[in-house]
């Protein structure tokens, strides 16, 4: 198992690596080669291998519209450490503080195209569908993305509001590189939207768990400085929870630091914090993620193949669930 997911990765590594840039203008290109040598996880193009080898297609096929999906996600990132204000990401210094904010704009810019050019590189019977999929995935990440940074300026978000955000913004792309693979090898459009409902909850818990890791992650681990989502105001599932559930001077504790950014910024962590610690909402956002988990493995229920070709996707999913970065 283990073998086979380091196989998926050195296929995809490999391939990234090999991209030939042109070389005008370098500083366009400089910071997709920077982002992209960053390593990260590569979960999506390993779930769209995945799924095209769960239906029994070709990896070679699989692999230009699998890094496409990679290249899209890496551009997201681009662009959300620019509204995120962040500046750390893999253990790195993000781009726009590598270059600027317009090197990181332009270059993200570029990256979609390229992403484009990259899941469009299929069998042109099975064009229509890979695009489709991916360009509605791409329109709502855009929508996900607007809800998050709305969300900031607003106390009375309430959870099924986070959870679609959250849906738009990241589960979507893990259904979408599932999808891809499945479509890929010829899987029946049932069970290619039936790997994409696993994908699609196996996301809601991916964001779930980055929402709790930016709060009580290791930085050196995570690789992305702690405490950014409330120092930013997100609308997390933590936070939301913790306004539903605060009380007294809890509540005040909420009231004085949520929304304000005129104090400092460890102050403002460490209070807020401390209101997850004490009414437990780290546990409820642990269960939550738990819930989508289940949910997930229960979609893989419906996929018929035999149950040891599932292993893989499982096994991926279950190492998910215990991440720590
Ligand atoms: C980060 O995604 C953005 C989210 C959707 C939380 P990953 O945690 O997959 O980032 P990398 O690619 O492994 O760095
Ligand atoms: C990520 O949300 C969603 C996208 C990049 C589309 P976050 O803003 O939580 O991701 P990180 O924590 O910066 O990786
Ligand atoms: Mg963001
Ligand atoms: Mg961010
Ligand atoms: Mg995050």
């Amino acid at each position: 198992m283990e073998k086979r997911l380091t196989r998926y990765l050195e296929m995809i590594n490999e391939a990234l690596a090999e991209i030939k840039y042109p070389q005008n203008p370098d500083s366009l290109y400089a910071p997709i080669r920077y982002e992209l040598s960053l390593g990260g996880k590569r979960i999506r193009p390993v779930l769209t291998l995945m799924a095209c080898e769960l239906f029994g297609g070709d990896l070679q096929q699989a692999l230009k519209p699998a890094m496409g999906i990679e290249i899209f996600h890496n551009f997201t990132l681009l662009h959300d450490d620019v509204m995120d204000k962040a500046d750390m990401r893999r253990g790195k210094p993000t781009v726009h503080k590598v270059w600027d904010e317009n090197h990181a704009i332009l270059s993200g810019d570029a990256m979609q195209i390229l992403a484009t050019q990259y899941v469009a590189q299929v069998a042109p019977r099975l064009l229509p569908q890979v695009l489709e999929t991916f360009l509605k995935t791409a329109i709502e990440i855009c929508e996900g993305q607007q809800l998050d940074m709305e969300f900031e300026t607003r106390n009375d978000v309430t959870a099924d509001e986070y959870l679609n955000m959250i849906r738009l913004k990241t589960a979507v792309l893990l259904g979408c590189a599932l999808k891809t693979g499945a479509i890929i090898a010829g899987a029946p459009v049932a069970q290619a939207a039936s790997l994409y409902r696993f994908g699609e909850n196996l996301g809601m818990a991916f964001q779930l768990q980055d929402d709790y890791l930016d709060v009580y992650g290791d930085p050196a681990v995570f690789g992305k400085n702690i405490g950014g989502d409330i120092l930013n105001d997100k609308k997390t599932y933590l936070l939301i929870e913790a306004l539903q559930q605060a009380q007294g001077d809890d509540l005040a504790l909420l009231n004085r630091y949520v929304g304000n950014s005129g104090v400092a910024p460890e102050e403002k962590i460490e209070a807020i914090t401390g209101v997850y610690n004490r009414t437990g909402t780290d546990k409820l956002c642990i269960e939550k993620m738990d819930t989508y988990y289940q949910a997930a493995l229960a979609c893989m229920d419906e996929i018929l193949v035999p149950e040891d070709r599932k292993l893989p996707l499982l096994a991926l999913a279950c190492e998910l669930m215990k991440r720590d970065h």
